[in-house]
């Protein structure tokens, strides 16, 4: 494989970065991955808009993102990756320099991108869901930056893992509000409802061309909490994102949701994601 660093295209077992490289050191930087249908990346501009935000935010400035999409485009080609899945893989970081907390004069910042196969998950996931698990959110308030420090994501996913679950979700004051590496969608009285886009969740590209889909679906939509003390009234459950897709939920800590069968919402949903991504990018 193929990846791009720093300016030059070269296998993957050659690419290092320097021990100072403040990415390693303090998770000072950004990263997006996007997916790739049939050689096609999958709503890449919004990908790098999030990106280009997240870069901003922590006042990190930003490489030619348009040039980044032709890189990644570049090692599709190279990698062989136009048939079959991928993802892309981009990460951007304040650069390398001697370990001090602020930002340090004059340097580059690391940019590396990566376009690797990606194995869909097992068909029996999306069709007969999967098991989540609860954990507290003790992740910082700016989890709408997709920044690389990702252990309270790290240190769920293992516990969902350990639990021989599927995804952890992430609870604030009562509230289901995202997984460690998806958004959560629920269904109360026929609503699909999901936490708002704010400083406590990623607003995930999936999660809006989902919510687009339901709206051309006719599916009512809510942007708002789903309480854990009113699971009772959650008929179905899901989750999304660029590699988990439309990824049912029917067990969340043992306890069946809804009826513990992937639910007609989830199902069309499903449906309509499928159809978008494996027909047109
Ligand atoms: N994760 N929430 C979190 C915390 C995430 O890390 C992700 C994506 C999402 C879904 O966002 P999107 O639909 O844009 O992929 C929500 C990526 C895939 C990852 O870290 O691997």
């Amino acid at each position: 494989m193929l990846v791009y660093l720093n300016g030059e295209i070269l296998p993957h077992e050659s690419a290092r970065i320097p021990v100072d490289d403040r990415g390693f050191l303090f998770a000072d930087g950004i990263y997006e991955v996007a997916r790739v249908y049939d050689g096609r990346p999958f709503r890449m501009d919004a990908h790098l808009a999030r990106m280009a935000d997240g870069l901003r935010a922590i006042r990190l400035e930003a490489p030619d993102l348009d040039r980044l999409a032709a890189v990644a485009e570049e090692l599709l080609d190279r990698n062989n990756l136009r048939t079959g899945g991928a993802t892309i893989y981009i990460q951007v970081t304040r650069g390398v320099a001697p370990r001090k907390h602020a930002f340090p004069a004059n340097v580059t910042p690391t940019v590396y991108v990566a376009a690797k196969p990606f194995q869909d998950y097992p068909a029996e996931y999306f069709d007969a869901g999967v098991a989540a698990i609860r954990v507290a959110d003790t992740r910082w308030a700016r989890c709408d930056i997709k920044s690389v420090a990702l252990l309270p994501n790290v240190l769920a996913n293992q516990a969902a893992h350990e639990a021989g679950a599927f995804e952890a979700i992430f609870v604030r004051d009562g509230v289901l509000i995202e997984g460690s590496h998806s958004n959560l969608l629920g269904v109360i009285d026929g609503t699909l409802v999901t936490y708002p886009k704010c400083n406590y969740i990623l607003g995930g590209i999936t999660r809006d061309v989902v919510l687009d889909l339901a709206r051309q679906l006719g599916i009512p939509t809510r942007e708002g909490p789903i309480h854990e003390d009113r699971f009772a009234d959650v008929t179905e459950l899901f989750l999304s994102g660029t590699t988990t897709e439309v990824m049912p939920i029917t067990r969340l800590d043992g306890r069946p949701v809804g009826d513990g069968t992937v639910g007609p919402i989830t199902r069309r949903l499903q449906a309509a994601y499928r159809e978008l991504t494996r027909s047109a990018a």
